[in-house]
């Protein structure tokens, strides 16, 4: 098996329910963490939680063409290689069509599918270099099966596995492992901005989400864990 202990791990979404918990479980088992999310304030507080110093985090928007490149630099000036690359980032906008604006679709696409690929695109070539790697993706289990009213967000997740699948294909010769984490329900604050009644308290917790990826971060060495889904016992939807 992987260890962390020692490992470059850059998280994306590390201000998010499940980035966060990820966050403080792989700093506990001793990687060298490089966080990033959108909200300022809270990625200074996870960090802390973490115990990490300020070299150690950067707060961008992932959606904004242009923003990824000051996340690299910082990420490079504070560490000398990338062993993983997790992105928990997203949003989810759970509309029907008629509802759903432009705006709110574009949005979507530039945060669920534009920004995984600009965070590959920077961080991909190091890991290239080093002919090694992970990359952890969270489609969720509406980029395997679709609801009606998440038009946006599967054509975004169901983008993102394509994306990730064609990229699986170039890199098949290296040791860059790609693994896509299907998740169902997971009880954080993602379902705040939804207008949808669900039953959160029958959810997956984000702390256990947090330990899939912790246990994925951790996969054979021989073998690589390309997909692993994780839904509520009473939504099964696939
Ligand atoms: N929760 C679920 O039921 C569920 C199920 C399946 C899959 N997923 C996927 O799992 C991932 C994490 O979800 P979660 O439950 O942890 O959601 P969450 O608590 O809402 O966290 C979302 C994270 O994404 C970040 N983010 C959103 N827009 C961003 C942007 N433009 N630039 C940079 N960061 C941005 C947020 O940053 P700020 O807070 O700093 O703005 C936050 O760190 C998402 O990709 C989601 O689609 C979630």
């Amino acid at each position: 098996m992987e260890t962390i202990k020692g490992k470059y791990i850059l998280i994306a979404g590390a201000t998010g329910g499940i980035g966060s918990e990820t966050a403080r479980l792989l700093a506990a088992s001793g990687a060298h963490l490089f966080l990033t999310g959108r909200n300022a304030s809270k990625l200074a507080e996870v960090a802390a939680s973490c115990k990490l110093d300020g070299n150690a985090f950067h707060a961008c928007d992932l959606s904004k063409p242009g923003e990824i490149a000051g996340l690299k630099e910082k990420y490079f000036s504070a560490y000398p290689a990338i062993d993983t690359l997790i992105n928990t980032a997203g949003i989810g906008v759970i509309k029907t069509t008629d509802q759903l604006s432009e705006e709110e679709f574009l949005t979507t696409l530039m945060t669920n599918l534009y920004a995984p690929y600009a965070l590959l695109r920077a961080f991909l070539p190091a890991m290239k270099e080093q002919k090694k790697g992970l990359v952890i993706q969270v489609p969720g289990v509406l980029g395997k099966v679709p609801m009606a009213g998440a038009a946006a967000y599967s054509a975004s997740k169901y983008g993102l596995v394509g994306m990730m699948q064609s990229i699986r294909e170039e890199l098949k010769r290296t040791e860059i492992r790609f693994t896509n984490l299907f998740l169902g329900g997971v009880d954080s604050t993602f379902w705040d901005h939804i207008d949808l009644r669900v039953q959160r308290d029958k959810m997956i917790t984000a702390a256990e989400a947090a330990k899939t990826i912790w246990y994925l971060c951790q996969q054979p060495q021989s073998g690589v864990i390309s997909e692993l889904v994780l839904q509520p016992f009473n939504h099964q939807a696939i």
